[in-house]
């Protein structure tokens, strides 16, 4: 694992972008596990510049989105399909064959996830996948909880997930679906690439937690980033406020 520390947000989304960049280069039709969040916007926008600039083509790039909600569809503007639209894909050049979410209104749903993640593995699996933190430490929508799921999975959310993801809906928790899918924690450890990014104040306690834990806990999720064999955290100096600097810098190469 590595921890990369930089300024601000606009440093990791840069920096986040060209790994992604590079990536891109080396493998054109590499597998992109895309994340939703405040924490990626920055780093699809440099994404985007990229490909507006001539610097990247994302024509045989696959995509698979990383979570959804359940009962909503991809035009829903709260949907993740949607916002990986409005973010990133009606910006870029991956064909529209190589996209793949969730269905959020599948009507049956365990299959839906089944097939998802037999899908990804039968495609050759994720070579890129990144994630922000959530407050409870949640990777993906994989929520804590005694044990954790392999595979894409249903997962009724966490009541701070629900608070926190109010701000989408109107700041109106009623709102906010109650269920969600997500690629599970196998579907993690196993991509090539793991990238975490966290940026600001509110962040620092959770990455405190993630790395001064003496457990890699089912009820802490990102700690389980730990045993990744390719994990980058790219943070900036306020989400790594609270960290011993000696502990993080031990993790830099
Ligand atoms: P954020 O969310 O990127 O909006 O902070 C992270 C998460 O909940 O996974």
């Amino acid at each position: 694992m590595e921890v990369i520390v930089l300024k601000d947000y606009d440093a990791v989304s840069k920096k986040t972008a060209e790994i992604v960049a590079n990536l891109v280069k080396q493998k054109p039709n590499m597998i992109f596990c895309l994340p939703a969040g405040g924490s990626p916007i920055g780093m699809y926008e440099y994404l985007v510049k990229m490909y507006q600039n001539k610097e990247i083509d994302f024509q045989h790039m696959i995509t698979f989105d990383m979570d959804e909600y359940i009962g909503i569809g991809h035009d829903n503007e709260n949907s993740y399909a949607y916002f990986m639209q409005e973010h990133f894909l009606k910006y870029v050049n991956v064909s529209p064959d190589n996209i793949y979410y969730p269905d959020g209104l599948a009507s049956n749903v365990q299959e839906m996830c089944t097939a998802y993640s037999e899908k990804m593995f039968a495609m050759g699996g994720l070579d890129l996948a990144i994630t922000g933190i959530g407050d409870d430490g949640h990777i993906a929508f994989n929520e804590p909880n005694n044990y954790l799921l392999p595979r894409t999975h249903v997962v009724n959310l966490a009541d701070s997930t629900i608070k926190a993801n109010a701000r989408y809906f109107d700041n109106k928790e009623e709102l906010v679906p109650r269920k969600a899918c997500s690629i599970g924690m196998e579907d993690i450890m196993r991509s090539r690439t793991f990238l975490v990014i966290a940026s600001g104040k509110h962040k620092a306690a959770l990455i405190r937690k993630t790395f001064t834990s003496d457990h890699i806990d089912p009820m802490w999720p990102v700690s389980f980033c730990r045993l990744h064999p390719n994990c980058i955290f790219i943070i900036d100096e306020d989400a790594a406020s609270l960290t011993d600097k000696k502990l993080l810098q031990s993790y830099q190469k």
